[in-house]
């Protein structure tokens, strides 16, 4: 992350509510995270949830991904964290966003997987500021599909995003409806949220 300049997507970001980064993360970093997705055991994931922890539901109908809560008590978890907290502080300084804390999760996408269209939060629902996305599937063509889809208030579609590795994807939580096509491919991905750290009805926004 420290070798690109990332203030020309911070400026997207502040003009457009999104920013799309395609070398966020070096080959060797990627190919890292990578091969610790693969190795992971199947009881190292989890069916995928929707919405908040107190109507918590997994509807294979909307989302079909597996995750995995990333911890830093685990060292190559850790590592990804550290990058991120790096980018946190840096948004802070450029942009005065006020982000507390991340967290994130690994994300797996079997072939014909997908996730309909959503928004990560609703209006004073939630702490979820700003999403991330990062990428980690080597080789990714477009016939390989498996596109995250964002959109205008018009349901138009403002950008289409083919899930290459390294490429990190930032948009407002609250802002984008956006989808993930199915693929042919297994798919990997880290997806995350910079959070604020209000409390909401007396409670801490419980994230999953
Ligand atoms: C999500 C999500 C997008 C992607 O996990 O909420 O929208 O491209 N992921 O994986
Ligand atoms: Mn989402």
């Amino acid at each position: 992350m420290q070798t690109i300049n990332l203030l020309p997507h911070l400026d997207h970001l502040v003009q457009h509510g999104y920013a799309i980064v395609p070398d966020f993360i070096d080959p060797a970093t990627i190919t890292e995270l990578y091969h610790y997705a693969q190795q992971l055991s199947p009881t190292d994931w989890q069916q995928a949830g929707i919405g908040r922890a107190d109507q918590y539901t997994t509807n294979t109908a909307v989302r079909q991904d597996k995750i995995r809560w990333l911890s830093p008590e685990i060292a190559s978890e850790a590592a990804y964290l550290t990058v991120m907290n790096e980018l946190r502080l840096l948004i802070n300084y450029e942009l005065f966003m006020g982000l507390f804390d991340y967290e994130c999760h690994l994300a797996h996408y079997p072939p014909g997987a997908f996730y309909r269209k959503h928004v990560d939060a609703f209006k004073g629902r939630s702490n979820r500021i700003l999403t991330s996305v990062l990428y980690l599937n080597p080789d990714w063509q477009a016939n390989d599909g498996g596109e995250l889809v964002i959109y205008a208030d018009d349901g138009s579609s403002l950008a289409t995003v083919l899930p290459q590795a390294g490429k990190l994807v930032l948009f407002l939580s609250e802002r984008f409806v956006h989808e993930v096509l199915p693929g042919q491919r297994d798919r990997f991905s880290i997806t995350g949220w910079f959070r604020h750290n209000n409390s909401i009805g007396g409670v801490i926004d419980p994230s999953h």
